[in-house]
């Protein structure tokens, strides 16, 4: 785990911000790069309703993940994707500290459910806090996913 004292905090990154820049490339190499794809323009300007959460030091960036509507003007229930965190830094607490903190942001917004899809290899890292499985395995980016959730 993080020493506590870690200068590492969590917050929303400002869309178009140098955190947020910075945030897309880290996704792009832990989540696409590998897979041989790349976001499109199109996709990545598609995010700009999103809250877009993060670990960082103010200046370098460690870890991000996205909350989505599933319906719009609504906040019920949020999507949880793209979940990353730096490769040299996977396995210290980081992405459990921050899913933590989207967690806490979905409960102001007056979230009661968060939903996600995991990858195969990540779904111990969402049981261990609190994720539970729902339905069959399915296809997406060509990986193996299930649909996970969280009632908060
Ligand atoms: C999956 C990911 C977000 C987890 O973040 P992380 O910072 O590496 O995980 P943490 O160190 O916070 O782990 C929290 C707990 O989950 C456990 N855990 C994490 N990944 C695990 C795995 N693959 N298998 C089993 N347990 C795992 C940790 O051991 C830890 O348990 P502990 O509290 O008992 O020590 C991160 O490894 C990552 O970015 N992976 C590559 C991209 C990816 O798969 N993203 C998810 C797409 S759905």
């Amino acid at each position: 785990m993080l020493s506590p004292t870690a200068a590492f905090h969590c917050s929303e990154l400002s869309f178009g911000s140098k955190l947020h820049i910075a945030s897309i490339a880290l996704r792009d190499r832990v989540l696409r790069m590998p897979l041989g794809l790349a976001y499109t323009p199109q996709e990545l300007q598609a995010e700009a309703g999103e809250w877009h959460l993060a670990v960082h030091d103010g200046s370098a960036l460690f870890a991000v993940l996205l909350l989505r509507k599933t319906i719009p003007d609504h906040c019920e229930v949020l999507k949880m994707r793209q979940v990353a965190v730096d490769t040299p830094l996977q396995g210290k607490g980081i992405g459990a500290r921050l899913v933590r903190f989207a967690e806490d942001v979905a409960r102001e917004q007056g979230c009661r459910r968060i939903e996600l899809h995991a990858r195969e290899q990540a779904v111990p890292f969402y049981r261990k806090l609190g994720y539970s499985t729902e339905g069959e395995w399915f296809e997406e980016v060509g990986l193996p996913h299930l649909a996970m959730y969280r009632n908060l």
